[in-house]
């Protein structure tokens, strides 16, 4: 069975003098569940700045990671943050190709896999994003544009290297429309098939692969109990404590 995992994807909001109560708030809700730790794998990605505050909130009990990483070890690139950096700061893994990434940010499938690949060789966790715009899955491109993004990243990994996908549509992300669960399923379904064809059997059915796009407590159990849903990728929900906890708690409830 796969672990769950439940992201919180902070995009540029919060600041390092806020974490302390956020993280006061998180940990008293999730004292209701005993061994909530040991059932769910949870990670923040917060922004750069914010990344020391929030490892030396989490202690060893959940996972801090990056939003993006720079594809090469140092170098003239101003502005951006390598890996090696990360690391240091006690970091090991990043968000990559988040949709905001590639749109707003120009990130093409090649250098999503460039990233990818950087992080896997320094031995950090890479959470993929991938998902169609509205436009595709109005056309009916849906499982074209998510081929076509794995089939980008795939190449660069090695079945022994851990990987983490988000599925992310697009059109969901922010504006209050969710995936239905069967829509999440169907797409989670043909990630993993995808996944199969290229890597195998073994390591498909071991690979976790999350829902990100206006989850809430709300909705979320309901996506948890598809088969091929393993977590997710959470935005706006995340910015408060409470209903962040209330996913964790929901995912570890259908780990039992
Ligand atoms: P929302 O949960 O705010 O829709 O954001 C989803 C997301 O982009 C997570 O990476």
């Amino acid at each position: 069975m796969r672990k769950p995992f439940v992201a919180a994807n902070w995009k540029m909001n919060l600041l390092a003098a806020q974490l302390p109560d956020y993280f006061q708030v998180l940990r008293s809700e999730l004292t209701a569940q005993a061994n909530v730790w040991q059932q769910v794998d949870v990670a923040f990605a917060a922004p750069y700045l914010l990344l020391p505050t929030a490892h030396q909130c989490c202690g060893g009990d959940f996972l801090v990671t990056a939003q993006n990483v720079h594809q090469e070890p140092s170098g003239a690139y101003t502005g951006e943050i390598a890996i090696g950096m990360l690391k240091e700061a006690g970091v090991m893994s990043s968000l990559v190709g988040h949709s905001e990434r590639r749109q707003y940010f120009s990130e093409t499938d090649e250098i999503v896999a460039a990233k990818t690949k950087a992080c896997l060789q320094a031995g950090m966790l890479p959470i993929v994003c991938i998902g169609e715009t509205r436009h595709e899955r109005e056309s009916r491109a849906t499982q074209d544009v998510l081929a076509k993004q794995l089939k980008a990243v795939l190449p660069v990994v090695s079945v022994e290297q851990k990987i983490v996908f988000a599925y992310e549509p697009v059109w969901a992300i922010g504006t209050g429309l969710t995936a239905t669960d069967e829509q999440a399923q169907e797409a989670h379904a043909f990630i993993r098939g995808v996944v199969q064809d290229e890597l195998g059997k073994e390591f498909a059915s071991s690979l976790r692969i999350l829902y990100g796009g206006s989850a809430k407590p709300e909705n979320f159990s309901g996506l948890l109990a598809q088969a091929d849903i393993d977590g997710g990728l959470v935005g706006g929900a995340s910015l408060k404590p409470k209903d962040f906890a209330a996913m964790i708690l929901q995912a570890a409830q259908g780990a039992l």
